[in-house]
């Protein structure tokens, strides 16, 4: 495993890998959610490609920027152990230096959800994957469906700027009670974790009532908020009940929908969702 911070290097070793190419984009503190990314990417490309970046353009004033973990160390062995060929560990300086003024803006599905509580969040996130992309040159890019709002804004870009690469989308990794397997899981104290496990309570509550027939979106989001203030410890930021590709709120779900949700438990902010078939009822 090639293990590089400098951009001329990682493309020089970017050229010498053979056939088809797989990245997996990531802000390292990595688990087994980031180890099902590079596992599949192992299966469906010759060589595989991880970034570790914690990516200071997504992060608004205030957020966990300079909080966040970094065991780089850990990191860089267990992509080992899953088989990755090349990492990049670019320093913030050498991606976004003195005088730096470019930037990708993806328009109407960044602006509810994440976009709305977080604003700037996914101009960083499309900046920054798009520069990923360049360095890269991957065929395809694997990303968690945890993040489905940031997948929806990166199939947007790549379809709207013409890169010419397959966006691969894997399912959400959990812990035994529910909870998505998350970085910011680790700033959780041991009463918080037990309370994270509402989020995903709050979907599996929305999604039992759409199982059981229930179509109205209104009905759906209730159900998310009721569950989430069951738990003292949890905070409501917003429940959604959208069309997964334009994120925009459905009064009836009549051909599929996504549930999603944030919220802080004490601190940490934590966000999920699941998806709901259309079944043409
Ligand atoms: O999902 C993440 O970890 C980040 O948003 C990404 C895609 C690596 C961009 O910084």
């Amino acid at each position: 495993m090639r293990v590089t911070e400098d951009l001329e290097e990682l493309r020089e070793s970017r050229r010498s890998l053979r056939g088809s190419f797989g990245l997996v984009p990531t802000m390292g503190a990595l688990h087994e959610g980031h180890a099902s990314l590079v596992g599949r990417a192992r299966e469906e490309c010759d060589a595989v490609g991880v970034s570790i970046f914690v990516n200071p353009a997504q992060f608004g004033p205030g957020e966990d920027l300079g909080a966040y973990p970094r065991p780089i160390g850990r990191d860089l062995e267990m992509l080992e152990s899953l088989g990755a060929d090349l990492v990049w560990t670019p320093a913030a300086a050498s991606l976004y230096p003195p005088g730096y003024q470019t930037w990708v803006t993806v328009e109407e599905i960044t602006r509810p959800l994440e976009g709305g509580c977080r604003p700037g969040h996914f101009r960083g996130v499309a900046t920054v994957v798009a520069k990923l992309f360049n360095a890269f040159t991957p065929d395809r890019a694997y990303f968690g469906q945890k993040d489905a709002q940031q997948v929806a804004v990166i199939r947007r870009m790549v379809r709207d700027l013409d890169f010419p690469l397959e966006v691969v989308v894997c399912p959400t990794v959990r812990e035994p009670d529910g909870l998505a397997l998350s970085s910011r899981n680790a700033y959780l104290g041991a009463e918080e974790r037990r309370a994270a496990a509402v989020l995903h309570r709050a979907l599996a509550a929305a999604r039992a009532l759409y199982d059981a027939g229930e179509r109205a979106g209104e009905a759906l989001r209730a159900a998310m908020r009721e569950e989430l203030r069951s738990e003292p410890l949890a905070r409501e930021e917003y429940v959604s009940v959208a069309d997964p590709e334009t994120l925009l709120e459905l009064d009836r779900v009549e051909s599929g929908g996504l549930l999603s949700l944030a919220a802080r438990i004490g601190r940490t902010r934590l966000i999920d969702n699941l998806t709901l078939e259309g079944r043409g009822r």
